[in-house]
């Protein structure tokens, strides 16, 4: 699963300032192709008007737990019925407060309460609200119930002050419905992944660099996340935002990174180097500008540590090594050298010539190779790719897949 495209979500308003967030990730959520259905409670209806989440869901909204219309009877059981997941944004303290305690009292609480599908919480409220004792109860209580809570933000909030307690940013509470409603099949895996190009400095404005936007990495991070690992990105210089719950690392040159990497592998599950490092970096970096002269530049670069082949000698029993190799012909062959010599269980060839594939685009064609498959995958997003090479990886976990 890769999207939220097809899914059904019930989204479940309540009265907080920030119900006018709610109305733009509506928005986003039916550009994505999910199909939304909006109940609001009494409280929301101060803040927002059915018609503006009826016009952006392009479905009547759900109001009243009385509503006599004949297929809106039982709504408070059937909507959760029909739906994959129920979000409740803004959720507030009063909400939480009924919720931890099993209250129905409104069409909400109701269908929450009916509901065998996950809950998704993102609490929107005063700073003071958020941190009083009787919220910090009903949050352990919802938890223990099972609910999903998606921590709210710091920042300046409505009423003035500054603090926590404002509503999450959607890419976070997107993270969280793709999460919920994916197979956590990497629980427990502490993951280390690698992204985007090192920068190898000549001087103070100069530097030595690979192409790589960090996608395929980034999405591997993400990906993974919602599957349920504990993710640690070692990221060079990319112009992507961290990804929602993710221990992001900066790096710059191709020994930070090997430092950053060297560090951390004894203690994790799988490590995946979809990073372009730079080979080579200059013999030493000038403290002052180089200057132009009449004649052209000589550089002398020596070799930078191959990471990946020194985590191929490193790497412990059960631990999971997968490596990259970016090719412009004998994929096949040189797949198969690198995975042989680094000592890898996987290596995704990318073909670096294709128009469609490699380099700053959303999508990727690529070949994963191990000691037991070879197999060429169509072209896909980066994240449904990122979904494959994790496919691959939970096989390696159960070796009865291996051949599939
Ligand atoms: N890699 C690494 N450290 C390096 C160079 C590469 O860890 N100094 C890793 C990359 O992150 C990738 C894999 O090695 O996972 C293959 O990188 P690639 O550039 O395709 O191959 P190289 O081994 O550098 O070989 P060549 O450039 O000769 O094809």
């Amino acid at each position: 699963m890769c999207g939220l495209q097809g899914k059904r979500i019930l989204f479940g308003v309540t009265g907080s300032i920030a119900a006018y967030k709610a109305a733009q990730w509506v928005r986003e959520l039916v550009k994505e192709e999910s199909q939304v259905e909006v109940i609001l409670t009494e409280a929301a209806e101060r803040f927002v008007t059915p018609l503006t989440f009826a016009a952006l869901s392009g479905n009547p909204v759900y109001r009243d737990m009385f509503d006599e219309a004949p297929d809106r009877v039982m709504a408070h059981i059937n909507l959760s019925r029909d739906a994959d997941v129920l979000v409740i944004a803004p959720a507030t303290a009063q909400t939480l407060a009924k919720l931890a305690s099993g209250m129905a009292d409104n069409l909400l609480t109701s269908a929450v309460l009916a509901a065998r599908i996950p809950v998704v919480l993102c609490p929107a409220m005063n700073c003071a609200m958020w941190t009083h004792a009787a919220t910090r109860h009903n949050l352990l209580r919802l938890q223990q119930l099972g609910y999903h809570v998606v921590q709210p933000g710091c920042g300046s909030l409505a009423c003035g002050e500054t603090g926590d307690g404002r509503l999450a940013e959607w890419d976070c509470v997107r993270e969280t419905l793709l999460s919920v409603l994916q197979t956590a099949d990497l629980s427990g895996r502490k993951i280390l992944i690698t992204a985007g190009p090192t920068r190898e400095p000549l001087d103070p404005v100069r530097f030595l660099s690979n192409r790589s936007s960090g996608k395929m990495g980034y999405a591997l991070a993400r990906t993974a996340r919602r599957r349920g690992a504990e993710v640690t990105l070692v990221s060079g210089p990319v112009a992507l935002e961290p990804p929602p719950g993710i221990n992001v690392i900066p790096v710059t040159t191709a020994e930070d990174m090997a430092e950053a990497v060297l560090s951390r592998s004894e203690q994790m599950d799988i490590i995946v180097k979809s990073a372009a490092v730079a080979d080579f970096k200059p013999i030493s970096c000038q403290s002052l500008k180089i200057k132009k002269t009449g004649q052209g530049l000589q550089l002398d670069l020596v070799k930078n540590v191959d990471i990946l082949a020194e985590l191929g000698k490193r790497r412990h029993p059960g631990q999971i090594l997968v490596g990259f190799a970016a090719e412009s012909h004998n994929h096949e062959q040189e797949g198969q050298r690198k995975l042989r010599e680094k000592h890898l269980d996987l290596i995704v060839v990318n073909d670096i010539l294709g128009s469609r594939t490699g380099f700053d685009v959303e999508t990727n064609q690529v070949t994963l190779i191990s000691q037991f498959f070879s197999r060429r995958l169509p072209l896909l997003s980066k994240e449904e790719t990122a979904q494959q090479i994790w496919d691959a990886v939970v096989a390696f976990e159960t070796p009865t897949q291996l051949g599939s």
